[in-house]
């Protein structure tokens, strides 16, 4: 299982965490990965930054725009799935 957890904590929620969150939704749903990917919502993990949202993908901490959201999930848990 491959766990994603997106913060949603104030500045990631200034940053559009709840976009994030829901395109890896929708990404879930699309390839039916309900079984293989956990996702997650968490506090602040300490990553707060001016832009994107903080996510980690099984603890490897990422920045994510809510406008590249859908392109990180396609090169950064997509791969994970078969590997
Ligand atoms: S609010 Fe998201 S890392 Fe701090």
């Amino acid at each position: 299982m491959i766990t994603v957890k997106i913060c949603v904590g104030t500045s990631c929620h200034l940053n559009g965490s709840c976009n994030v969150f829901s395109s890896f939704q929708h990404m879930i749903e699309e390839y039916d990965l309900h079984d293989k990917v956990a996702l997650e919502a968490s506090f602040c993990m300490r990553e707060c930054a001016k832009s994107g949202a903080a996510v980690a993908v099984n603890d490897e901490k990422y920045r994510v725009e809510p406008e590249k959201a859908r392109s990180f999930f396609k090169e950064k848990v997509l791969p994970l799935i078969n590997s």
